[in-house]
């Protein structure tokens, strides 16, 4: 199987379009992926054009190589974390670029065939780490976490009505001996719902903690925020920022930072001169985020909860 049979990149028009892409462009493709996105952006940017290419998941880097094989000239794949992106383009010699993509979260292909325990319908291993240099996994925030930390990670990033009786079944169940797998979780989850509520919710019963524990392990929110202000820095002026979000979290830190580099004035109207200080240095091209349309949402359901956002540099 290879990754174009299992990824289907998300607002993929959308996100040629508002990139404003140009023969000869360098974009940073900070999540690689199934290369979906990228194989596009190259095609708009060729001959002389780049894309630089990263993901922090070694095995989705070398699937995609083979893809992208066509491409060499025009592509530079790297095994890295964009939150690194300052330094990734000094090592390749490269002082600025045109565009910056982010397509967060993970791709069908690493829920499919990483083996990291991603899935709560398999049982598999609890790692979770998107690189193998990640030194927290799954294991360690489930087997030793403290129950009040455990709480917290749910409430934040899974939005878990049921956090406590699952934080507190976990550490009960962690007396008998660690928890391993997926499989074993699930159960704890599970057990921890009230009957009534289980089968009442959207969703799958352990699809919130499973997402809380990720962006957890992988430090996902810190991850976007440096890769927002690096990226803005390396950015060249006209050139564009856009970023695909699946959780609100992600969104609200998205919105915030574009806000915050727009810089407009916030003083009350009637302060004859400014006084808040505020510096003008971006655009904001998409007022709201871009949501997919009814057609691509049932062509790709995962699509479903994706939020474009798009900046450009003055
Ligand atoms: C949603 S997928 C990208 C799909 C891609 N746009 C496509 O169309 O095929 C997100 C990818 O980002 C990678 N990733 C997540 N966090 C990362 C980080 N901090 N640095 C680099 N890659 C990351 C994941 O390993 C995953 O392969």
């Amino acid at each position: 199987m290879n990754l174009e049979e299992v990824h289907i990149p998300v607002l993929l028009k959308e996100v040629l379009k508002y990139l404003n892409l140009k023969q000869g462009n360098i974009i940073f493709d900070g999540t690689l992926g199934g290369a979906g996105h990228t194989v596009e952006i190259i095609k708009a940017i060729a001959p002389t054009g780049r894309v630089i290419g990263v993901d922090l998941h070694s095995q989705t880097i070398s699937t995609a190589a083979t893809k992208l094989k066509k491409y060499s000239e025009n592509v530079i794949l790297l095994n890295d974390n964009f939150a690194n992106i300052k330094g990734i383009l000094k090592k390749i010699n490269i002082d600025s670029i045109d565009g910056l993509l982010l397509d967060l979260g993970l791709s069908s292909f690493m829920i499919d065939k990483s083996e990291r325990g991603f899935s709560y319908l398999k049982d598999e291993k609890l790692d979770m780490r998107f690189g193998n240099d990640i030194n927290l996994s799954a294991f360690d925030v489930v087997n030793d976490y403290p129950q009040e930390k455990l709480i917290e990670i749910f409430r934040k990033y899974g939005e878990e009505r049921w956090s406590g009786p699952i934080a507190e079944n976990i550490v009960k169940y962690r007396e008998s001996g660690d928890i391993r797998s997926t499989k074993e979780l699930v159960e704890i989850i599970k057990n921890s719902i009230p009957l009534k509520f289980k089968y009442r919710r959207k969703g799958h019963p352990a699809k919130r903690i499973f997402q809380a524990i990720r962006m957890e392990v992988n430090r996902e929110l810190d991850n976007l925020r440096k890769a927002i202000d690096d990226g803005f820095e390396v950015l060249k002026s006209g050139g564009r920022m856009a970023i695909i979000s699946y959780h609100s979290l992600e969104d609200r830190i998205v919105k915030s930072k574009f806000l915050q580099y727009e810089g407009k004035c916030i003083c009350p109207p009637d302060f004859p001169v400014c006084r808040c200080g505020r510096n003008e240095r971006a655009r904001i091209i998409t007022r709201k985020a871009i949501k997919p349309d009814p057609e691509e949402i049932s062509r790709n359901p995962r699509s479903r909860s994706a939020r474009l956002r798009v900046l450009e540099k003055l």
